[in-house]
């Protein structure tokens, strides 16, 4: 119970919203409930969770904590931007990792050749292509399953190799939607997040099509500016094609220098450009330590859990959740 009303109060709902009156608790009962007056029933913390916008999932002794809150469904969300170097693997990663933090069960993908995430988690290497997504677009199954997670901190993460990039040298026709198709076999995570590669290649496109949302990092300098035009076709384009529901969930501010005027200028900018086209949060600060945190294989949080940048990008994950409105107040 405790867990749940701090849940609660993290997503700053009242005893008095109306969601606790549809779920049937009136403000008295809620009063003794939470303050341990009268012992909830099983089903009265299954209604109460409900009406926070969480399943409670029973999971049986051993396999750790007995009880666990799910969100009724796995939210895809894709990091995009075909721009390079505007933090999509940084946000992956520490917003997976605060996300984690709260309670959320979450899994990343890393869909880049690169493998940055899979690095800068520590993943140990070399990865096998047995354990990337290469199968699962590649493969002769058409219906196939993602292969098992690696454990890193407090996430699951499908971790990738350079190998990954035959899915751009070679065609991929009928197979865009099968990453998507394979993460949704799996009902096991709150939010599965994708860090595709940068560019607007087949792998580029399988993570737009597997995506309820695209969460979109835009610097604040000149390169994220110039990047709206061709993120809001890709949308286009793949809403036509592929995956019709695709929508961008939000956009996040990023790498902000507050001690040059062209940054603030840029955010004000950017800003006013895409805030009639969806939620803008931010802006997260150019600090170092995401430097420092690559070079250590950790989350900028574990990497230094007293630095602005933790404070922020925790922020800024309690701003996305409300964005996605993970709030119970839906
Ligand atoms: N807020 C930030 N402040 C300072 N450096 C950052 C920030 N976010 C990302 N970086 C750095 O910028 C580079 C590119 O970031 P990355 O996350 O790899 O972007 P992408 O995945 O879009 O290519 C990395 O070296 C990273 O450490
Ligand atoms: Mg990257």
């Amino acid at each position: 119970m405790r867990a749940l009303i701090e849940y609660r109060k993290a997503r700053g709902i009242e005893t008095s919203d109306a969601v606790f009156q549809k779920a049937g608790f009136n403000e008295m009962t809620l009063y003794r409930t939470e303050r341990g007056l009268t012992q909830p029933t099983l089903e009265t913390l299954e209604r109460y969770a409900s009406a926070i916008g969480f399943e409670l999932a029973l999971r049986p002794k051993g396999e750790g904590s007995s009880l666990q809150l799910r969100l009724p469904k796995t939210r895809v969300l894709t990091m995009f931007n075909h721009a390079g170097g505007v933090g999509k693997t940084s946000l992956t990663r520490d917003i997976g990792y605060t996300m984690a933090e709260l309670g959320f069960k979450v899994l990343l993908i890393d869909l880049d050749p690169q493998a940055n995430l899979t690095a800068w988690l520590g993943v140990s290497r070399p990865v096998q292509d047995s354990q990337t997504v290469l199968e699962v677009i590649q493969g002769e199954n058409r219906d196939p399953k993602l292969p098992t997670p690696t454990r890193a901190f407090n996430l699951d993460i499908i971790p990738s190799n350079l190998n990954l990039s035959r899915v751009d040298r070679f065609p991929v026709q009928g197979r865009f939607r099968r990453l998507g198709r394979a993460i949704r076999h799996l009902d096991v995570y709150d939010f599965v997040l994708i860090d595709p590669n940068p560019a607007l290649t087949n792998l580029t496109m399988i993570a737009l099509a597997a995506a309820d949302q695209l969460i979109v990092p835009l610097p604040a300098n000149t390169k994220g500016e110039e990047a709206i035009p061709g993120i809001v076709e890709a949308l286009e384009s793949v809403k036509e094609e592929t995956n019709e529901g695709l929508s961008i969930g939000a956009f996040i501010i990023t790498q902000y220098d507050t001690k040059t005027t062209v940054d603030r200028v840029a955010v004000e900018h950017i800003r006013s450009l895409v805030s009639p086209i969806a939620p803008v949060i931010g802006p997260l600060h150019h600090y170092a330590v995401f430097r420092e945190a690559q070079m250590l294989a950790l989350p900028v949080s574990l990497a230094d859990p007293q630095h602005k940048a933790t404070e922020q990008i925790s922020r800024i994950t309690a701003e996305l959740l409300s964005e996605l409105q993970v709030t119970g107040k839906h």
